[in-house]
């Protein structure tokens, strides 16, 4: 058994509030009768030997491929691996000093809680880049710090000292900086007016229908309207108004309850929200983390914060229309008719996948404020026969009280509708060339084996079709009349990742995955401009067994037409590569690689003894072509 705090967030998450070892039986009863005549037979090699007949023929690839690089092969190696005829550099990292009078990254000590609070934070995930005028804008999510990185200069890699603790809250939140390009060198510019920390202390406004609601009120903020802090944002979501949308992901991990007879709601308990904290000790330093003294504080983290990188001084907002959960991230569509619509995933074993449409139309140069709080929300049910639908939430379809409840419990919500649980929903990403929708299931080892957090059963088939899925998929669907605010769709699977070295069923993957291609957990995906998906992994990188040849951690870019899929790049040693977005001119693509050297490998980028330091880095053609 591992030591707790060497779990990732979904196992603490399981540790701390355990599932039922069986499903509700009048619940599966239920559940059978309402779905009898989509469902039929929920055996995982039937459902997909059906469901695949569109699927699988996609292994006729166009001779011309649409791929402007040669793909390259996995490694294990501690650096960054890029096809012949580009270029990777860094161009921030963990650490870095945003202004000139903040300290240098100090690898002895990795900083303190000052040096931290006025440099680039931890963990890269989402981001974007925004161009102002002639000057550009990165915005990076730092979605969470690795203990034993952080705090490696102590023992036993734990906090010692209250300074220890507010370092690692101060590596949180988003970072905001300028960069530019110098010759071939991409840098921050230090002193820039629009350099931000955004960190879990910074203040933001509650917005929308669960702005005011009881259950955001706190001790410090009694209306329940202002919030302070964002932390633990993973993916991202960018507006057609230019703004940024960070998603808050695995929030409940930093409360903990300094009363062990703390009785925790069920409410509390769908969201994992529990006595016990991922080790980072928040609570010892600001006694808002504690449940048992403050048990609304943490009602109000799992929202998506927009923020505007050109008004340095102006407060987040929380925008509460689109629901609380372990928001992955926020893939912004403009429909036809002008109305906004969002898709998210709830990143959790079992948990679903949302949309959100606005009720007003954007029109460039109109007010936007209100775009991101008045609309409906709904969640998706995939039927086996490759159709869907939405569900919108309301207090008549969920028996809740109100829209506010419905935004601030949404897990409950869209489990009293009857959503389809899901393996693990991580980015959602937008065709621009098609109405077309594409979801990453990272994996969900909990699949055909236990109910979700709700107690929602979560039978193999359909989108989800392999049990004790380790090695994910990518679903994708289609609106009914190329309207995404239609409540039906089409599916279908684009890729079951697998490792076909070892496995001859579902295991193996689709045709579109082989021996030279191969990867598990899709994670991040996005689409360049040309309609082409990028795909980024978040798995297992033993390089052995069910994962032997995929090596390390990757991004592959894939053809939606023909379903051909081609590595790109190999990250260094224990990392995840996430977080992607292009220079305005489509000459640079920016990747995040986050925690290298999680388990104490790497020491990557500076080599030697270095500390490992998570990075943005800047991918070039030689020849400066485009690359996206
Ligand atoms: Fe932070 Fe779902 O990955
Ligand atoms: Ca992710
Ligand atoms: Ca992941
Ligand atoms: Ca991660």
């Amino acid at each position: 058994m591992k030591n707790f705090d060497d779990l990732s967030f979904d196992e603490q998450d399981e540790v701390v509030n355990p599932r039922p070892e069986d499903n509700d039986f009048d619940r599966i009863v239920e559940l059978a009768l309402s779905r009898r005549d989509v469902f039929k037979g929920v055996v995982a090699v039937g459902g997909i030997a059906a469901l695949g007949q569109n699927f699988f023929n996609q292994s006729a690839f166009a001779a011309d491929s649409r791929f402007a690089f040669t793909p390259i092969a996995t490694n294990s190696l501690d650096d960054i691996t890029v096809p012949e005829g580009y270029s990777a550099q860094v161009v921030t990292r963990w650490g870095d000093p945003l202004w000139s009078d903040a300290a240098e990254f100090d690898h002895a000590t990795r900083g303190t809680a000052e040096s931290q609070a006025r440099s680039f934070g931890d963990n890269i995930d989402g981001m974007e880049v925004y161009a102002h005028g002639d000057r550009m804008l990165l915005v990076v999510n730092n979605e969470y710090t690795n203990r034993k990185v952080m705090w490696g200069n102590r023992e036993e890699g734990k906090f010692e000292t209250d300074d220890d603790i507010k370092k690692g809250k101060a590596a949180h939140g988003v970072t905001v900086v300028e960069i530019t390009r110098e010759g071939d060198d991409w840098k921050i510019v230090k002193d820039s007016e629009f350099n931000r920390r955004i960190t879990p202390d910074t203040e933001m406004d509650l917005t929308g229908p669960a702005a005011g609601h009881d259950l955001l009120k706190t001790a410090a903020d009694p209306n329940g309207t202002l919030s302070l802090g964002t932390w633990n944002n993973c993916g991202n979501g960018s507006t057609p108004w230019g703004t940024y949308l960070a998603c808050e992901e695995n929030f409940n991990g930093y409360y903990s309850s300094s009363d062990e007879n703390f009785e925790f709601t069920d409410e509390m308990k769908r969201y994992s929200v529990s006595a016990k904290d991922r080790g980072y000790g928040w609570a010892k330093v600001d006694e808002r983390f504690d449940v048992s003294k403050h048990p609304n504080e943490s009602n109000r983290n799992g929202y998506v914060v927009e923020i505007d990188p050109r008004e340095p001084g102006a407060n987040p907002k929380k925008r509460t229309a689109l629901g609380r959960f372990k928001h992955e991230n926020a893939e912004t569509v403009v429909n036809p008719d002008g109305r906004i619509v969002v898709y998210m995933g709830d990143d959790e074993r079992g948990e679903f996948i949302y949309r959100y449409v606005s009720n007003g139309v954007y029109a460039p140069g109109a007010s936007t404020d209100d775009l991101l709080d008045d609309g409906k929300l709904y969640v998706a049910r995939f039927y086996e026969d490759g159709s869907g639908t939405w569900l919108e939430m309301t207090p008549e379809t969920t028996g809740m009280e109100s829209q506010a409840e419905i935004s601030i419990h949404t897990r409950i919500a869209a489990s009293a509708v009857g959503a389809t649980t899901m393996d693990r929903p991580e980015w959602v990403a937008a065709n621009p060339k098609a109405p077309e929708i594409y979801v990453a299931l990272t994996n969900n080892k909990n699949r055909g084996i236990k109910p979700n957090a709700g107690g929602d059963a979560t039978p193999a088939g359909g989108p989800n079709p392999r049990e004790e899925n380790h090695y994910g998929q990518i679903v994708r669907w289609r609106p009914a009349d190329g309207d995404h605010t239609s409540n039906d769709f089409s599916w279908d699977l684009y890729v079951l990742a697998g490792n076909p070295t070892v496995h001859d069923d579902l295991y193996g993957g689709s045709d579109n995955v082989n021996e030279d291609n191969m990867f598990n957990s899709p994670d991040g995906l996005k689409f360049d401009s040309n309609g082409l998906l990028w795909i980024q992994t978040d798995g297992n990188y033993s390089n052995e067994k069910d994962f032997a040849g995929q090596g390390n951690n990757q991004m592959l870019a894939a053809d939606p037409a023909t379903g051909e899929i081609q590595r790109f790049l190999v990250g260094p040693k224990e990392c995840e590569v996430t977080g992607l977005t292009w220079s305005p001119d489509r000459r640079t693509m920016f990747v995040g690689i986050q925690h290298p050297g999680e388990r104490g490998n790497s020491h990557w980028p500076e080599g030697g003894d270095a500390v490992p330091r998570s990075a943005v880095i800047a991918v070039t053609r030689d020849d400066g072509g485009l690359v996206g």
